[in-house]
């Protein structure tokens, strides 16, 4: 006969994140050199939670969100170290068979242009139907039937006669309203969209916005949503974390890092001054300067050039990430030695 359990000790350790990624570094192949595009990005999701990644243009955002598909352009691109656990299963080490099992049936992926997700040749319905038919295969009738009630879902109107539409016969709006339908077609646990509404005009992009957030809060997917824009943080986001030249600089909770922005580079794009938090249309404020190339990053700190308060440590030294505050991390000698302004709290 079994033994009767002993209750536990101790109390047993938080469930594992859904996503857990662990220093994923990937490294470009080029004749300039070996370039670390994502150096030691560690970050996690956990069911229902919203996680966002903000940048500007060419900080590996979107290098960083292919690696975790395993959609890397492979050569130049490549996983060269750490981790993307997926319900504690480590995609990285997964064959390309086994990786297509887990695409668009475990984690999903959203890009900017739907039109790019789409084929041209082939009518919505049917798309929707073939990506049920590739995870979840069924009768036709009823895959049909499910993808109608997708395309309902994501409030395509008058779904029963869009279904044989193409593509160009859609707007922007409802083709990424078809993009998505697929992309939760089987209910991915995670959900990952790089820049989802950017190319689609203001209104839409904040139906296109709840929508999603409605998805999730009925599946309890994932979601880490790519985005230049601090109003869709705000909107959408549990979490953000920021990246500059491939590294994550600062990361917490929304309240945590809108209310006090510690790294210069998030300061600077939020505005410098505390009434300039959100630039109108919740565009991110500019910096002078651009960021630079992989090729010629600068020594020390990736930001010094840029940076309004370098001081020498900074161009002899790359800062890692501390942490100022329980679940609040920042990548930078200025915080590090001021501490945090006189000593303020910065937690959530
Ligand atoms: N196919 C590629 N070949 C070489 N370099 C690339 C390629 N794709 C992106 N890069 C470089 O990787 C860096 C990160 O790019 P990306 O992830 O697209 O930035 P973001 O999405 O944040 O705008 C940039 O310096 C970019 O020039
Ligand atoms: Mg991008």
């Amino acid at each position: 006969m079994a033994l009767i359990d002993a209750p536990p000790l101790t109390p047993l350790p938080p469930a594992p994140a859904l996503l857990s990624v662990s220093d994923l570094e990937v490294t470009l192949f080029t004749r300039a050199g070996q370039l670390k595009a994502v150096d030691r990005l560690s970050l996690e999701v956990a069911a229902g939670e919203t996680l966002a990644i903000v940048g500007e243009s060419g900080c590996g955002k979107s290098i960083s969100a292919l690696a975790l598909m395993r959609l890397l352009p492979e050569p130049p691109a490549k996983i060269t170290g750490g981790s993307v656990r997926l319900a504690g299963r480590d995609l990285t080490r997964l064959s390309e068979g086994e990786m297509q099992r887990v695409r668009g049936k475990d984690l999903a992926m959203i890009f900017q242009d739907p039109m790019s997700a789409l084929n041209p040749v082939l009518t919505v319905g049917r798309q929707i139907v073939e990506v049920i038919a590739r995870h979840d295969p069924a009768s036709h009738r009823a895959m049909q039937a499910r993808a109608l009630e997708l395309m309902r879902k994501v409030r395509i109107p008058d779904a029963e006669r869009r279904f044989n539409d193409y593509p160009h016969q859609l707007s922007g709006g409802m083709n990424q309203r078809i993009v998505i339908a697929m992309a939760i077609a089987c209910q991915p646990k995670v959900l990952v969209a790089d820049e989802p509404t950017t190319a689609l005009d203001v209104t839409i992009q904040a139906q296109i916005l709840d929508l999603m957030k409605e998805l999730q809060a009925e599946t309890g997917m994932g979601l880490i949503i790519i985005t230049h824009d601090l109003g869709v943080v705000a909107e959408t986001a549990d979490r953000v974390l920021v990246m500059y030249a491939g590294r994550k600089v600062e990361d917490g909770t929304v309240d945590a890092v809108f209310d006090r922005p510690l790294h210069p580079y998030t300061r600077g794009l939020m505005g410098a001054t505390p009434s300039a938090t959100l630039q109108p249309h919740g565009r991110l404020a500019e910096i002078p300067g651009s960021v630079p190339a992989l090729a010629d990053l600068p020594a020390g700190c990736a930001f010094n050039n840029r940076c309004p308060i370098a001081f020498a440590r900074c161009f002899a030294e790359r800062p890692g990430l501390t942490m100022p505050a329980p679940a609040r991390s920042v990548a930078c000698f200025a915080v590090e030695q001021e501490g945090v302004r006189h000593g303020d709290p910065v937690g959530a």
